[in-house]
């Protein structure tokens, strides 16, 4: 069923010039979500834990128009439409106390939302049951921030937005120096239930960042009220559908292994903070080793409940020492300069051109949810690699599906474009 999804959400030179439609801006999400009635904890940005949070997801920049401001985040999202909403379970933590909390990212705070009883707690939706001594996230989207303007389409930004929150999670703990791993394979419908979801918002991936234990948790109490968290809705039928198709995953692969992590702390903390997409890319020549320790970094294992693999193509125009082509696992495949061809396929957008290099993410998988946030996991690592290098990187959502995957020599999906390369910083 997602496979059906991916086709009918394709990208075509006919179907961006004849699926016309602009923004209602009477009908414009809002991007946060805010629980009014809950209380509000400040973070404190000098308590490591407190920053921790903030770095997941935390305003960092803002643009402002006449009339308007938009606030950017340490993540990136199509579009800035931001839909994932991040929430945590804490248990047994210092910093916080035992309950379920929702990053509000607004006010720069979290607010609990539920105190945990004697035993109780989420773990019960998961397949072992075992409680986290620690932090337990649960990712969401409200798809409809993003299906306002990209439509069906939405759903894979969706996926993709959710992958970098979890790429972000785990530069996070790079940071706090933390394990943690993802795990997709939870009892969403009994989720949504306890957290009063309408049927605008799913919950997507879980992350833990702490320690199993033997006890076993023994349900939740917890009934919230539903809280709007865009002001506006609209239904998509498809993307509803090809979420709860999507959901019963099958033949999942357990990848246990934990990442190396490349990166020195202080330095990390610079790079995710300033890290921002890039436009402004001056077609000069980047350092072979940059881009050896990008792939080697982005190419890394994820933990994971469910793990598939997503292969990194890479379409080397500017990199000193490396003959320009289409390059797979470090091998050439096909000699050439792409550059101009590599923007064109990126929905003709002009400073692909100007890049070093232009990563393609393919996969054959099928468990498309748990694949699609991987592929935005590792563009996570892309931009946080990127940023601690000094390098521009910009996702890139909007490709011809089927051009990209001949011009590559694929069946596979074609998930994901990111574009790397000097820029001017401005
Ligand atoms: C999944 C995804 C797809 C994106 N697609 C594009 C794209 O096609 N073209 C583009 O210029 N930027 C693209 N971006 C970058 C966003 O526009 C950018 O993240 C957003 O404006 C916020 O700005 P910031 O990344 O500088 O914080 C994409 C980002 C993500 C996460």
């Amino acid at each position: 069923m997602s496979v059906t999804y991916h086709e009918a959400t394709k990208h075509s030179y006919w179907s961006v010039r004849t699926e016309g439609g602009g923004l209602d801006w009477s009908r414009q999400p809002s991007p946060f979500k805010i629980y009014a009635n809950a209380p509000l904890i400040p973070l404190d940005l000098d308590r490591p834990w407190h920053r921790f949070i903030y770095l997941l997801g935390g305003i960092n920049a803002s643009k402002s128009y006449p009339g308007i401001t938009y606030y950017l985040r340490t993540i990136p999202s199509a579009g800035a439409l931001y839909p994932i909403e991040i929430y945590f379970q804490a248990r047994g933590h210092r910093d916080f106390a035992d309950g379920i909390y929702h990053f509000d990212v607004a006010n720069l705070g979290v607010r609990l939302l539920y105190e945990l009883r004697d035993g109780e707690g989420v773990e019960y939706l998961f397949p072992d049951k075992r409680q986290v001594e620690g932090l337990l996230f649960l990712y969401s989207g409200i798809y409809y921030r993003s299906s306002w303007k990209y439509r069906t389409r939405a759903f894979r930004y969706l996926l993709l937005d959710g992958g970098h929150a979890l790429g972000a999670l785990e530069a996070a703990a790079f940071w706090i120096n933390h394990g943690y791993q993802i795990r997709y394979r939870f009892d969403r419908a009994k989720l949504h239930h306890h957290f009063g979801f309408g049927q605008g918002e799913f919950f997507l991936a879980s992350g833990v960042v702490g320690r199993f234990s033997d006890q076993e948790a023994q349900g939740l109490g917890m009934e919230l009220d539903f809280v709007d968290g865009t002001g506006h809705f609209l239904p998509d039928p498809r993307i509803e559908e090809a979420y709860w198709d999507g959901i019963a995953l099958r033949g999942c692969r357990l990848q246990p292994r934990f990442p190396q992590n490349p990166f020195q702390p202080q330095k990390l903390e610079e790079a995710i903070l300033k890290r921002r997409s890039a436009r402004d890319f001056t077609a000069t020549f980047m350092k072979r080793e940059q881009l050896e320790f990008l792939l080697h970094y982005m190419g890394d294992v994820i933990p994971s409940d469910c793990d598939e693999e997503v292969r990194i193509w890479t379409l080397v125009h500017r990199v000193e020492g490396m003959e320009p082509g289409i390059y797979l696992n470090g091998r050439l495949v096909k000699a050439g300069n792409f550059a101009k061809e590599g923007s064109y396929l990126c929905l003709e957008q002009e400073f692909v051109q100007r890049t070093a290099a232009t990563f393609f993410l393919t996969s054959s998988g099928s468990n498309y949810q748990p694949l699609y946030q991987k592929a935005g996991h590792i563009g996570q690592r892309c931009y946080v690699g990127g940023s601690y290098l000094g390098l521009g990187v910009s996702g890139i959502g909007a490709y011809y599906d089927d051009e990209v995957a001949r011009f590559l020599g694929t069946s596979e999906m074609v998930l994901y474009a990111l574009a790397l390369g000097s820029h001017s910083g401005g």
